[in-house]
């Protein structure tokens, strides 16, 4: 499974009809197989950017490439089987009335059927630890659990480019950890990762490219180091952003913003007391 090139091309999105810019003049390319994180504050276009993704919403200016092809003549459906959206409320996209209904939903829509589709059902409830729940109704699994789900509904259509809106927001730790191993897991496979979150360690420990969005537009656009990178602060206390915890202390110290938990060990422990 080759993962296609993403460009988006001079895109701006106006909500109607209050005309609302909620993309201003967005480029953007993505390679496939990039782990890629949009970081922002609530209202700078991060839901509104991953959704031209899968056609959910089309640009109101500029256009969006898949491996150089315009998404524009594809519908949502055709799109669906490359990009995988998994939304930020899980009970936005939950409707079926069993884990293992939900998750079959969309695999059988591209086509799989009989042992193909148990085992593509099969494989992504056990990446979230769902496997025992495939009888449970989805709306009584709690609200971590749910999400787990929602994310095993697109795993198992086995898109090569996989997009997820917060998915550790409103996860429990042990959930947070399945989401952190199931992308690295995916990403593994060369497929591309594209994922919005709040959370900077997450952002900083699980993603090779930061993308930061203020007010529809990219503000930095870079690896770990250099987006959570001290000249960076600035930029980032902006659009209300602080970099993680670690990029601070190691910063402190003099190592570099990304330092591992061994490298500040290390450091603390030659520090003059
Ligand atoms: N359906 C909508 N109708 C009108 N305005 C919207 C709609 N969805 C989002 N917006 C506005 O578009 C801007 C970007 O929103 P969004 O993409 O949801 O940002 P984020 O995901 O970064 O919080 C905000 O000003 C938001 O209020
Ligand atoms: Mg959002």
């Amino acid at each position: 499974m080759r993962a296609p090139d993403i460009r988006l091309e001079e895109v701006s999105h106006l909500y109607q009809p209050a005309g609302v810019r909620a993309l201003d003049d967005v480029t953007l390319q993505v390679g496939g197989g990039e782990r890629l994180v949009l970081i922002g504050q609530n209202g700078s276009g991060k839901t509104t950017l991953v959704r031209h993704l899968n056609g959910l919403l089309r640009p109101t200016r500029g256009r969006v490439l898949l491996d150089g092809q315009p998404t524009a003549g594809r519908t949502v459906a055709q799109l669906a089987a490359t990009v995988g959206l998994v939304f930020q409320d899980p009970d936005r996209q939950i409707f079926a009335g069993s884990v293992e209904a939900e998750v079959a939903f969309g695999p059988r829509n591209l086509g799989l059927r009989g042992r193909e589709l148990r085992v593509a059902v099969g494989e992504a409830l056990a990446l979230v630890g769902l496997e025992g729940q495939a009888r449970t109704n989805p709306y009584d699994l709690g609200e971590s659990r749910r999400k787990l789900l929602a994310l095993a509904s697109v795993l198992a259509m086995q898109t090569p480019v996989l997009v997820l809106d917060e998915p550790t927001t409103g996860q429990d730790r042990s959930g947070a950890e399945i989401v952190r191993e199931t992308l690295a897991a995916v990403a593994a496979e060369g497929r591309t990762v594209i994922a919005i979150s709040h959370d900077m360690e997450f952002a900083a420990e699980s993603f090779q490219r930061v993308v930061t969005l203020r007010a529809g537009r990219v503000l930095l656009d870079g690896s770990p180091s250099a987006v959570f990178a001290e000249r960076a602060w600035e930029a980032l206390d902006s659009s209300y952003l602080e970099p993680p915890v670690a990029s601070r202390v190691g910063a402190r110290l003099g190592l570099g913003s990304t330092p591992t938990a061994a490298m500040v060990i290390e450091a603390l422990r030659d520090a003059p007391q």
